[in-house]
């Protein structure tokens, strides 16, 4: 699965979010070869000549070039965030119909080729797309991971950081299920450093609980937010998809919300959702349950309901 010393990457779909992780990748270090495969070659074979004359300004000689799905065979990641993308006011359920063909058609050919490593999906919608991509692939479910509600975590963080002016990277909380309408904030799991969150706010005069329902509903509709101001969100996604590869290849044994497959954990299976896991080398390596109170299990029901509504009528 992983070539001797060689960190190759195949990103399939070279537009904003594709183009994005692999910008990011670059500044990062984060693999020794990037193949760029896309129905559009000419600006494919563009993508890699800029991103190639900027190699010597990286912290690492990362090879980039335009590729075929043939490269696919020796990579150890393929990344795929090929497909149509949310248009304003679409939501991202709407594109299941049309990005689920296109899943399983970009899928095949991966397969095809010989690829036995680690799948990323950030194709939307994630958790139903990663689901079409592990069952097109015949891949271990722990090999088929797509990005789930990471971007949606590191908002909430960032987004908390900003209430009560600490450090993202100190804040512990994970937006959980969907990566979309129907995800949730559990938040008596929320901790700074290692205080709770809600305790805290109930020992503070400046924090109010009651701001804890805003700060949920801006990371909830920030991709709405900024689709209508800039038409689509890239470099959030693009530099999560560069966490997620650099966890593989570092072997981290990192915790991120990522869309993986359930097997009764939360009470669920046979779905892709966004929940805490161990993420290393050989992909995910455990789900961690947390303790749901009554109404956020609810609410994690609710969201995976809807996915396996939503994917019956797409993809069984
Ligand atoms: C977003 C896209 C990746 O949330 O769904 O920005």
């Amino acid at each position: 699965m992983f070539t001797k010393n060689v960190r190759r990457v195949a990103l399939i779909g070279t537009g904003f979010v594709g183009m994005s992780f692999a910008y990011s990748l670059m500044n990062q270090g984060g693999a020794d070869e990037l193949v760029l495969i896309d129905l559009d070659v000419r600006k494919t074979e563009g993508e890699a000549m800029d991103l190639n004359h900027g190699v010597a300004f990286a912290p690492s000689n990362m090879k980039v070039w335009a590729g075929t799905y043939a490269d696919c065979q020796y990579a150890d990641i393929v990344v795929i965030t090929a497909g149509a993308a949310q248009a304003p006011g679409e939501t991202r359920l709407d594109l299941t119909a049309k990005n689920t063909k296109i899943m399983k058609s970009i899928v095949e050919q991966i397969m095809a080729n010989g690829f036995n490593g680690i799948m990323v999906v950030a194709s939307n919608p994630v958790d139903i797309l990663s689901y079409v991509a592990w069952k097109a692939s015949g891949l271990d479910k722990s090999r088929v991971i797509g990005t789930g509600t990471s971007l949606d975590t590191a908002r909430l963080r960032y987004m908390i950081g900003q209430y009560i002016d600490i450090d993202s990277r100190n804040i512990h909380a994970y937006m959980m299920a969907e990566h979309g309408d129907s995800s949730f904030v559990p938040w008596t799991n929320v901790y700074v450093g290692s205080k709770p969150l809600l305790q805290m706010i109930d020992e503070s005069e400046q924090l109010h609980m009651e701001d804890l329902q805003g700060i949920y509903e801006s990371v909830r509709d920030a991709a709405y937010e900024i689709i209508e101001r800039k038409k689509a969100t890239y470099y959030g996604i693009g530099m999560a998809l560069t966490r997620i590869v650099k966890a593989i290849f570092n072997d981290e044994n990192s915790i991120l919300t990522l869309s993986t497959y359930l097997d009764g954990e939360y009470g669920h299976s046979d779905v892709y959702i966004g929940v805490p896991a161990v993420i290393n080398r050989l992909g995910i390596r455990e789900i961690i349950t947390l303790d749901l109170n009554e109404v956020d299990q609810a609410k994690f029901d609710k969201s995976a309901n809807t996915l396996k509504e939503t994917m019956n009528d797409a993809v069984h």
